[in-house]
């Protein structure tokens, strides 16, 4: 079975992007072996530290579990028309050392959140060459931009919305296709 990675771009407990992933998961673990992927925890990104037999234990880990994983989905908030500062240290930490990026050549796709009414489109729209660059090709539709997702889960993290339910399907499956 192929590995996925679902990268959380949220460090919140109580993170309605971590919730998306989630669903996502369960869905996902009848056909993939799925992980959730955490971006807390690692040292801002410096070239500094980052030497080649002694790099950061946070950097080697991090590199090592993106380097397992056969293909990516991205759940991310926007953080002011962008994506989480911490995300996009996750992505440049996992991109170096130049020439050895454990994305390279590795599917992906994204899903942005809001409680506002664009569905964090900003930082998806952002993602989209940052993974571009990196070699990774992109699903191109659909494009998931779930709004007022203050609606969509009750209190303990369910997916109670059937609108988002459908569209989290629809993706799922054009995602598998994509993978093929
Ligand atoms: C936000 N939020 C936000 N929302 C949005 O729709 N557009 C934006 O530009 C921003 N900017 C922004 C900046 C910062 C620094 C924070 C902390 C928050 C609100 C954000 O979408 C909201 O907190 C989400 O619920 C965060 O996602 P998680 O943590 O629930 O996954």
């Amino acid at each position: 079975m192929k590995k996925i990675g679902i990268v959380v771009g949220s460090l919140r407990n109580a993170s309605f992007s971590r919730m998306v992933a989630n669903y996502l998961k369960v869905v996902l673990d009848k056909d993939y072996i799925v992980s959730l992927i955490s971006v807390d925890n690692l040292p801002l990104y410096n070239e500094d530290i980052d030497h080649k037999d002694n790099a950061p234990t946070e950097y080697k880990e991090f590199r090592k579990l993106i380097k397992e994983q056969e293909a990516f989905i991205f759940v991310t908030p926007e953080y002011n028309r962008g994506i989480p500062g911490a995300l996009k240290n996750a992505i440049d930490v996992a991109s170096r050392p130049y020439g050895e990026s454990v994305w390279n050549n590795k599917k992906a796709a994204i899903i942005s959140q809001s409680p506002g009414s664009i569905g964090g489109f900003g930082a998806a729209t952002q993602l989209r060459p940052v993974l571009a660059v990196l070699n990774m090709p992109v699903m191109p539709t659909p494009e998931v931009y779930l709004s007022s997702i203050y609606l969509a889960f009750d209190k303990t993290g369910n997916l109670v919305d059937d609108k988002v339910k459908k569209i989290l399907n629809d993706f799922i499956e054009a995602y598998k296709k994509f993978l093929d």
